[in-house]
């Protein structure tokens, strides 16, 4: 009697079990429902991407902790004879992935579950691996990039958007600001896994190096992050956020309710004809397989 074989959880680094278990809970419920919003939020950068990337029609193409997977559909409608696979922590953000792409006819992308970190990819089987901020967030990095490097083929292209620190992005510090509620917030460490895992250039290049990338730029790219149409708008969106959750944990009700109110005047500030636009800046890293 054969016995049925149970689908094997994905391999995933001690390391990053962490990120692994919030991005299959709360947070990725939370991006999945509302991809568009956050596709949205940092379209900004996308043009800067896709232009180093520079896919090319018959392209293997790699997109690195995809998400709902924008940027993996981005890649597959320009390798039209080529391949987009997204891999991803993620169980429900890669359900909206594929999801996503199949309303769109897409039929040249995969969306792949698994750690990036540890995946064990064929060698050599990517021309280019992208990542739309989904880079910053291993345990190990050097390991992490290690691993992608093997996957590219000798010569293959790199191209990751990171945040840059804390104090060049608007967007955070009004929402840290206006939630600290008179409290004094920890500063976000540029070397831990997190939004900023990648913010600091020396750091990255000396990652990158060290897992075998040459030819490694570091480049500054100015953009906003677009919280919504209005304030209401943008106030609903942010309200739901990890982020802002966190912020409020622990506060008494009359202080969160004031915490929210300053909040909501800062996202009037900011309203502009074009949305509720913040200052935001992320760094475009690019490199080849050595
Ligand atoms: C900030 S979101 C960005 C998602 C998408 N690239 C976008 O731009 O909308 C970060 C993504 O990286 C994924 N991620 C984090 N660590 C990962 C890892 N070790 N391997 C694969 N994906 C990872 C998360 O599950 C999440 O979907």
């Amino acid at each position: 009697m054969t016995v049925p074989t149970q689908p094997q959880p994905p391999l995933v680094d001690a390391l990053n079990a962490e990120m692994a278990s919030a991005w299959n809970g709360e947070e990725g419920e939370d991006w999945a429902a509302r991809a568009d919003r956050f596709d949205a939020a940092s379209a900004a950068f996308d043009p800067a991407l896709l232009d180093a990337a520079a896919v090319g029609a018959a392209d293997r193409v790699l997109d690195v902790g995809c998400g709902a997977g924008v940027s993996t559909r981005a890649a597959a409608r320009v390798a039209v004879d080529g391949h987009a696979t997204g891999i991803d922590l993620s169980a429900p953000l890669l359900a909206e992935a594929r999801r996503r792409s199949a309303a769109a006819g897409l039929t040249n992308t995969t969306f792949v579950r698994g750690d990036a970190q540890v995946h064990p990819f064929e060698s050599a089987s990517f021309d280019v691996a992208v990542s739309r901020f989904g880079g910053m967030f291993f345990g190990d990095p050097v390991a992490a990039f290690t691993n992608l490097a093997r996957a590219l083929r000798p010569g293959g292209r790199l191209a990751v958007l990171s945040w840059q620190p804390l104090a060049r992005n608007e967007w955070l510090l009004v929402l840290r600001r206006t939630l600290a509620a008179g409290r004094l917030l920890p500063e976000p460490p540029g070397d831990a896994p997190g939004p900023f895992g990648l913010s600091d250039p020396d750091r990255v290049r000396g990652v990158l190096a060290a897992a075998g990338f040459a030819s490694v730029h570091v480049t500054e790219v100015p953009g906003v992050v677009r919280l919504g149409a209005d304030a209401e708008d943008a106030f609903d969106f942010v309200a739901g956020l990890g982020m802002t959750r966190g912020l409020l944990g622990g506060l008494d009700d009359d202080v969160r309710r004031a915490a929210l109110d300053e909040l909501r005047a800062a996202l009037v500030e900011h309203a502009t004809p074009d949305g509720v636009l913040l200052g935001a800046a992320a760094w475009l890293t690019t490199a080849y397989r050595g």
